[in-house]
């Protein structure tokens, strides 16, 4: 099935094709052409949002009565309609196997909506938005789900003018993607005479959550089985740290300043470090988390994401392709241990016992419910990663992330090298390293710290920092990451969205690690008392590097 390249008319009177993106296999070659002039216009970076007319369109939700669809995607929705960047006729169709009407669905997603919604709910702005909220009672695995799912669209477009533009939301737990990619296919198939996967005309799209696989092998399974059923332009896989304004605005630190970028080498960097701390602990995820664990959870995504912002060369656009061709590149150059000897010392897995975090006391992850008294998870892992390219040779790049840390702080530290000479002697002025620090939660912003000279007789250096908040100096705190992405699927832009060549990237850089962990004899995580930064064999193991962990 293919999307067909509807127009989206701009107020400059350019005419933009829409959503175009190559198959991965041009994009060594593609040459800057109209495709990628037009994503270049309809990217919001480059554009402001009233500059554009956005095609009305219907989502449908799969999995609707979960916990992402509350908590993120409908009140995002509705932060996004009430902010009017959404177009009139603009429609969701929920779909899920509860037994619920129309109006059981309105009332369940305007509790959602009310309590996390950062746009209050007032009737009017209610009743306007769920106008165009519908339902279908559906199995995933039955095809007359997709029968009625079709008919609904339909009647849809008939009434509210979607046109056949659909977008296709798979928040389901990730077995369900599968049946629900095939049962779009076969309807589409079945359907011939008015399909409405291939509607006369219109556009298609695909977004998927993660976890994208759980391996490398079954994320290439994924894409494979995807692609015979949607084209790569159609498929947009969320990873939704990308969507917040801090990782994008690593991008624009970088990039739209000429301060920074002549010392992000290995000449000025000693070394990166990566850290995303929760305090919060496995969540009634039980099901899901004690199969994955912290390196499938938030390595092989988030953190890697992270690394790639950093990392990446200067793409030459800020568009879909260019931006991703970057990102692909770096992630090819990481190193990743691989040997059973060189995961044993640079990958350190570490899983919380009972503690206190905020003051409470917490049960450790094995007496979580659902998790198996002797599960070998691992709730946190640090890591040392070698990226092996002409700008960061030698640079070492430390990740970690955790459940159960003291408290909830994701941040980017990039440290430099020493002077290499002090002209102010004596032992008590031995300077700290300069430290680029970029925070992308809480308390968002950046931060420098260098040295300077203590006021009075002597020449005393201490460390002070330079600062900039977002918050004090934007005044408003920014778009939630989702309502960010849902935008750009429905307008037609890929750029924060991973390419399947970059899914696939980003599982080879962690599948030797998982490779030895899965061997029977390999170690258990190291215990951590819950509350704290982690097990002690991750200071043992960045010491090697005579280095140790920032406190963020
Ligand atoms: C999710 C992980 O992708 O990201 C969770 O599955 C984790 O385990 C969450 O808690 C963290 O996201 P954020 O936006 O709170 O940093």
């Amino acid at each position: 099935m293919t999307e067909t390249p509807p127009t989206t008319t701009l107020t400059d009177g350019a005419v933009a094709a829409d959503g175009q993106l190559p198959e991965a296999s041009e994009v060594w070659s593609h040459p800057v052409d109209a495709w990628t002039q037009a994503q270049d216009v309809l990217n919001p970076l480059r554009s402001s949002e009233a500059d554009r007319v956005i095609a009305p369109a219907a989502m449908v939700i799969f999995g609707v009565s979960g916990d992402l669809t509350s908590r993120k995607l409908m009140p995002a929705l509705y932060d996004l309609a009430v902010g009017l960047p959404l177009p009139e006729g603009f429609s969701i169709v929920g779909v899920s196997h509860r037994d619920w009407s129309d109006d059981d669905f309105r009332q369940q997603m305007r509790e959602a909506v009310t309590e996390n919604a950062r746009t209050p709910v007032t009737e009017d702005a209610w009743q306007g938005f769920a106008q165009g909220l519908s339902y279908v009672r559906g199995d995933f695995a039955q095809p007359d789900s997709y029968t009625r799912l079709g008919e609904r669209l339909r009647a849809i477009d008939s009434e509210r003018g979607t046109k056949g533009n659909r977008i296709f939301y798979l928040a389901t737990a990730p077995n369900f993607f599968l049946p629900i990619i095939h049962g779009l296919d076969a309807a589409s198939v079945s359907e011939r005479q008015a399909n409405y996967l291939e509607p006369s005309q219109g556009w298609q799209r695909i977004v998927v959550e993660k976890p994208f696989g759980h391996d490398l092998a079954s994320a290439r399974d994924l894409i494979q089985e995807m692609a015979d059923a949607f084209s790569e332009r159609q498929i947009y896989r969320i990873d939704h740290y990308l969507g917040k304004e801090t990782v994008q605005n690593i991008l624009a630190f970088r990039f739209a300043n000429i301060l920074f970028e002549p010392i992000w080498n290995r000449n000025y960097v000693d070394n990166v470090q990566i850290t995303a701390a929760e305090s919060i602990g496995v969540e009634g995820r039980a099901g899901y988390y004690d199969a994955a664990g912290a390196l499938r959870d938030m390595v092989q995504s988030h953190l890697l994401q992270l690394l790639t912002v950093v990392s990446m060369e200067p793409p030459a656009r800020f568009s879909g392709n260019a931006v991703r061709d970057e990102k692909v590149k770096v992630l090819r150059s990481v190193v990743p241990p691989s040997a059973e000897d060189e995961v044993m010392r640079w990958v350190v897995p570490g899983q919380y016992g009972p503690g206190y975090v905020g003051g409470k006391a917490v049960p450790g992850y094995r007496e979580e419910k659902g998790v198996a008294p002797d599960s070998k998870t691992e709730t946190y892992v640090a890591l040392r990663l070698r990226v092996e390219n002409w700008r960061w040779n030698g640079v070492p790049f430390f990740l970690r992330t955790g459940k159960r840390l003291p408290r909830r702080v994701t941040e980017v530290a990039i440290s430099l090298k020493k002077v290499p000479h002090m002209i102010f002697g004596g032992a008590e002025v031995e300077p700290s390293p300069d430290v680029i620090s970029m925070r992308i939660q809480p308390d968002e912003g950046i931060a420098v710290r260098f040295n300077a000279k203590v006021p009075g007789a002597g020449t005393q250096i201490r460390p002070v920092r330079m600062e900039f908040s977002y918050g004090s100096a934007f005044g408003e705190a920014g778009p939630d990451a989702y309502e960010r992405l849902l935008l750009d699927v429905i307008r037609g832009d890929p750029t924060l969205f991973t390419r399947r060549d970059e899914v696939e990237a980003a599982w080879s850089i962690v599948q030797p690690i998982l490779d030895v962990w899965a061997a029977p004899n390999a170690p258990a995580p190291y215990l951590y008392p819950a509350g704290s930064w982690g097990p002690d064999q991750a200071d043992a193991m960045i010491s090697l590097t005579d280095r140790a962990w920032r406190r963020p």
